[in-house]
């Protein structure tokens, strides 16, 4: 959701850096952004609705330069639609305090009330405004901000990440808070920054403290100190962070998107290759993690997630069931947390994660845990709640991903899963030693057949046929078995960055309805590869034909292509891989239809790459 950024330096002007920082965590919202700095008479503020570029417009006068303090926003809109009066900061009365917020202040309507009732004239419709004037008026009587802020908070019911700046006689103040969505805090010899995600805080240093919910940091140049709601200090140790601040970078490509799914045969590489055992019959991750051991008690599997991420979780539910023989449940993460859900010592929880801040898969997680079972993640943010939550951890090593609709995330992540269940299948005594070298031997051949989907030749084809069926009224996607889940990622991709109406199918399900949706507006696109279950599919096709629908079809089965309008060939791998291979079309399909359409392919509407609220 929002990105919050705050700095307080020795010496030197702060407002470039605050800038610098919004640009690199714009993609978690980008509706509105604003900056505040402190002032030598109080603190001055700039925000506008609309992206980053109207808030640099608006800092062009340079009035803010000079200052050494200052925290940012960039927003997504929760109370109040996005405008230049609801975007943060937002002052107190007196000018002199500013809050940026990300969450929500759940009882804001009674503090508002009682603020109103003493006073106080609201600027915006936010929520977030109510902590601007409760601070305010706690800092009258306490000792400094962070007492203040202490003091607040304990009037608060909701979640936040927030970041105050206040300009006292004192001088400068910069003070942030954590309960719920992420903050990560550093310092450097002469200065002290925070920001939502690392990714905020990589230019400065590696060297990253993550706040844990019910602390509170107090940034002074050179130092942060953290303490709890009742005043005591706590350690929050740095941990080295192994990204690149450039990683995020765009470099020559026109989006993040096309950019992270061009870097998919890479991140493969990274996510699978080194942990792939020295007799290359078995994974090994890194310090012994999921050992035989650790999968002694454990009976059935369940998997939690969101988004693409369930998708991955689905595809996991396909491999861990085959190659582990172990039960696996997926459930909406969302779902999940709500339902009472029979879960105990006997369960693994697994979830996976992009950002590892989901509100809702942290939620699952949490409750898993509260019932008994044991805790795992597919992760691909070090450092994030749910790498901090968890007993087992695999990080996939896709490095940043920035465009909002996720791509290299994914491909990780069902890499990651098939390394889980082929280690799970080896310590279960489910996989032989044949097999799974096997199976690692042609997930190493995944590399070249990644690379050859996505040469110019390749991308070409799929282009053309983005051109073909762009005017179309809708698409459905059909796949079946550990395709079916990539048959929902295709129609997620889809809807989400062009907006065109797409569903995803299992294949065998279509007869019982989706089937009424055939006419020649709809396109149909079929994934089916060599496998069990390729003849089956392949009638699909057939019967999408017979009442005059248009077929695509992508996979590895080149019977298909003969039936179907258009084809995707891909590869032949073994059926557990062939998701890796047939996402890739897929989300290039949606990266040129979007374009086509005139999109805004990496901040797609109403979006935001990290859901950090429910
Ligand atoms: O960070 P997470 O993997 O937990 O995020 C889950 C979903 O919000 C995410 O996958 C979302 O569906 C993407 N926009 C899909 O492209």
């Amino acid at each position: 959701m929002c990105g919050i950024v705050g700095a307080i330096l020795s010496e030197g002007s702060v407002v470039q850096g605050l800038v610098d920082g919004l640009r690199v965590l714009e993609y978690r919202g980008y509706d509105s952004s604003g900056v505040a700095v402190a002032a030598d008479d109080g603190v001055l503020v700039r925000k506008k609705e609309g992206r980053l570029a109207n808030l640099e417009a608006a800092l062009a006068d340079g009035a803010l330069e000079g200052a050494r303090a200052g925290i940012g926003h960039t927003r997504w809109a929760t109370h109040g639609p996005p405008s230049d009066r609801n975007a943060h900061p937002h002052l107190g009365r007196h000018g002199t305090l500013a809050v940026v917020h990300n969450g929500i202040i759940e009882n804001y309507l009674a503090l508002k009330e009682e603020l109103t009732g003493s006073g106080v004239v609201f600027q915006s419709e936010t929520d977030t405004e109510v902590l601007a004037h409760l601070i305010e008026r706690e800092l009258a009587t306490a000792d400094d901000l962070s007492s203040a802020v202490r003091r607040c908070l304990a009037r608060v019911e909701g979640y936040y990440a927030l970041a105050v700046l206040s300009r006292g006689p004192a001088g400068p103040e910069v003070v942030c808070a954590r309960q719920g969505p992420p903050l990560a805090v550093a310092s450097t010899a002469d200065a002290a920054y925070l920001a939502s995600d690392l990714l905020g805080l990589l230019p400065y240093t590696n060297r990253i403290s993550f706040l844990e919910d019910g602390d509170i940091a107090v940034l002074t140049p050179g130092r942060v100190q953290v303490i709890d709601l009742q005043g005591r200090l706590v350690e929050r140790l740095p941990k080295t962070i192994h990204w690149e601040s450039g990683d995020s970078g765009l470099g020559h490509w026109p989006h993040h998107m096309l950019k992270e799914i061009h870097e998919q045969g890479d991140v493969l590489a990274r996510t699978a290759f080194s942990r792939i055992a020295k007799g290359a019959d078995d994974v090994e991750f890194e310090g012994g993690a999921f050992s035989d051991e650790f999968f002694a008690e454990i009976e059935r599997v369940q998997v939690t997630a969101c988004g693409t991420a369930l998708h991955a979780g689905m595809i996991a539910s396909y491999l861990i069931e085959g190659l582990a023989r172990i039960p696996v449940d997926v459930d909406f993460a969302s779902e999940f947390r709500y339902r009472d859900p029979l879960v105990g010592p006997g369960t693994l929880a697994l979830a996976i994660s992009q950002s590892g801040e989901t509100a809702d898969t942290l939620a699952a997680t949490r409750l898993a845990r509260s019932k008994g079972a044991k805790v795992a993640a597919i992760c691909n943010v070090e450092g994030s709640s749910q790498v901090r939550e968890s007993d087992g951890v695999i990080l996939t090593q896709a490095g940043p991903e920035i465009g909002v609709a996720s791509t290299k995330a994914f491909t990780a992540q069902v890499a990651a899963a098939l390394l889980l269940a082929v280690r799970m299948g080896r310590a279960r005594g489910t996989l032989d030693s044949e097999r799974a070298r096997e199976l690692l031997q042609e997930l190493r051949l995944l590399r070249p057949k990644i690379d050859s989907l996505l040469t110019e030749e390749a991308v070409g084809r799929v282009r053309r046929l983005a051109r073909l069926h762009v005017e179309q009224n809708g698409f459905l996607f059909l796949g079946r078995g550990v395709n079916f889940p990539i048959a929902l990622e295709g129609a997620l991709k889809l809807k989400e960055i062009s907006y065109m109406h797409a569903e995803g199918y299992a294949a065998g399900e279509m007869k019982h309805g989706p089937i009424a949706l055939i006419d020649p507006g709809m396109t149909i696109v079929v994934i089916n590869s060599v496998g069990h279950v390729a003849d089956k599919v392949r009638a699909n096709i057939e019967q999408v034909k017979a009442r005059g629908g248009v077929t695509v079809s992508v996979g590895s089965d080149a019977a298909s292509h003969e039936v179907a309008e258009d084809s995707i060939p891909v590869p032949e791998t073994s059926e557990w891989l062939s998701p890796l291979l047939n996402v890739i079309p897929l989300q290039l399909l949606s990266y040129y239809v979007a374009d086509l359409r005139g999109c805004d392919i990496d901040k797609p509407r109403n979006l935001a790459k990290s859901v950090t609220v429910e």
